[in-house]
């Protein structure tokens, strides 16, 4: 089936009460695994590629392998651009065909960050494409900081709202507290709740997007472990956080560490396990799978809160 606006996705995902899986791949095997798990599930997915996903395979050959891959699967599918900072690059997304952006100015000034994100909901709109932005930076904040430190880094809610007026966004990442990659939290992992339910209020409903949502898995951590991947002190979101911040307006989680972790197991092990293979379908082929059955799982956990 075509490729789906995210907007539609999102719409749908908070009328029944659940999250879209955003899952970032680079290369062939990760977008193999993640639609191979949607198809599985039944369940639509946001195949999302950085800017950096774009550089190291080809816009043009990103675009060619997921409409192939979107023509073959009755899932709906979104191909969308992750932490957009370049607007060059995001009007070369529209135009070949992406079906959501996102524009990410967190780092610059509240009023330069509107000024980008109208620019590019005006350039993405008229095109139907749909547009993320962010707001507050993606720190992972210990308990002990003091309230003043946690307002400097974290979204205001008050701010979420007028950005949202001003802007004309399809969706909102407010910052509450997670980060990137696999080491998130040194002391008790914990997202602000209060804060996310009072962005929520204020921004009307719409669809809230969580970044840095890996949840690190045990299981994970124990097959990189016994590969020989060092990732001492790795630790995610919990997936019960996770399920609270869907219950609280969270309508699209993004998960691309997790996919890594799993599939450097995948290809260590293999590698460890026949150490004179050298044929590469027979050491990324058992790491796609098992990002494949990592994906599935994650789905079906995203796709069934209560
Ligand atoms: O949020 C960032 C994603 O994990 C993509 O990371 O810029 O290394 O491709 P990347
Ligand atoms: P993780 O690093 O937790 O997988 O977050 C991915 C993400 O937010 C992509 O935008
Ligand atoms: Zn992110």
């Amino acid at each position: 089936m075509p490729l789906v606006p995210g907007r539609e996705l999102l719409a749908e995902a908070r009328r029944g009460g659940y999250a879209v899986g955003a899952f970032n791949f680079n290369n062939l095997e990760f977008l193999q695994a993640i639609v191979g798990a949607a198809g599985d599930a039944g369940r639509p997915v946001f195949l999302a590629t950085s800017e950096g996903a774009i550089s190291y395979a080809g816009l043009e050959s990103v675009v060619a392998l997921v409409r192939a891959a979107a023509a073959a699967t009755p899932v709906p599918l979104c191909l969308h651009l992750d932490h957009g900072k370049n607007l060059d690059v995001i009007r070369r997304c529209i135009e070949f065909g992406y079906t959501s952006v996102m524009i990410d100015a967190s780092d610059l000034p509240f009023e330069e960050n509107v000024a980008k994100t109208r620019a590019v909901v005006e350039l993405a709109r008229p095109r139907g494409v749909s547009v993320e932005a962010e707001l507050g930076r993606l720190v992972g904040v210990e308990d002990e900081v003091s309230v003043a430190e946690r307002d400097a880094v974290l979204v205001d809610p008050e701010q979420a709202g007028e950005f949202v007026r001003l802007t004309g966004i399809d969706s909102l990442a407010p910052a509450v507290g997670t980060s990137h990659g696999a080491f998130k939290f040194k002391g008790e992992p914990k997202l602000d709740f209060d804060r996310l339910r009072l962005v929520a209020e204020r921004t009307g409903g719409l669809p809230l997007v969580l970044h840095g949502a890996s949840s690190v898995p045990d299981e994970v951590l124990a097959r990189c472990r016994d590969a020989g991947v060092e990732v001492p002190g790795a630790r995610g979101v919990p997936q019960d956080q996770l399920l609270e911040a869907i219950r609280l307006g969270v309508a699209k989680v993004n998960v691309d560490t997790d996919l890594r972790l799993e599939f450097v197991a995948g290809v260590r092990s293999a590698l460890n396990e026949h150490p004179s293979r050298f044929d590469p379908r027979e050491y990324l082929g058992p790491a796609r799978d098992a990002v494949r059955a990592l994906v599935g799982k994650r789905i079906r956990l995203l796709s069934n809160v209560k």
